[in-house]
């Protein structure tokens, strides 16, 4: 049975990291998205609120379990017993930092392999940095996430989300 990680920070997931899941479910026997939990950077959503947004976006799928993780990559592969990390490239751009991770993952833990999956075309633009800055100035982003994110974003960000430091 091959297990991929799909580690990221979700912040929030949107179609273009569902996309991904969806192509790797396709893929390997079971895929495990990996919820970073960085204590040095500032989420808009904490891990336990990106793992149930996720949770509320796949739906019932037993091949896909989403956990919150903390340290490296590597480490939660090995954990889950994958072989595989799974990451998403949407334009070439993302390719040089991606490059680096994945030769840095292969010197920490040579047992495990980084495979790039790309997104559809009609989600190359998506980011969730972009997603928050759009829902934060009232832009419509309901066909770029899910239903659940799509309200979890307008009630921390849009209009009437209390303000926030
Ligand atoms: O969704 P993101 O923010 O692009 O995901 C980046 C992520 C979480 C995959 C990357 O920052 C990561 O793997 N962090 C865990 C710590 C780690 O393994 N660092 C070394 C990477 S070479």
């Amino acid at each position: 049975m091959t297990t991929a990680v799909y580690p990221g920070s979700f912040d929030p997931v949107h179609r273009g990291h569902l996309d991904i899941i969806e192509r790797a479910r396709q893929i390997f026997d079971r895929v495990v998205v990996g919820v970073l939990e960085n204590p040095r950077k500032h989420y808009l959503f904490d891990a336990e609120e990106r793992v149930a947004l996720l949770r509320a976006s796949l739906g019932p799928d037993s091949a896909v379990a989403v956990r919150p993780f903390q340290g490296l990559a590597v480490g939660f592969a090995v954990e889950e017993g994958a072989a595989v990390i799974v990451r998403g490239l949407r334009a070439v751009s993302d390719l040089d930092n991606e490059f680096q991770m994945s030769l840095m993952n292969r010197r920490l833990e040579p047992s495990v392999h980084t495979v790039f999956l790309t997104t559809s075309f009609a989600n190359v633009f998506l980011s969730s940095s972009l997603l928050k800055e759009v829902c934060a100035f009232g832009g419509r982003i309901d066909e770029m996430v899910s239903s659940p994110v799509a309200q979890a974003l307008r009630e921390r960000l849009g209009p009437r989300a209390p303000a926030r430091s």
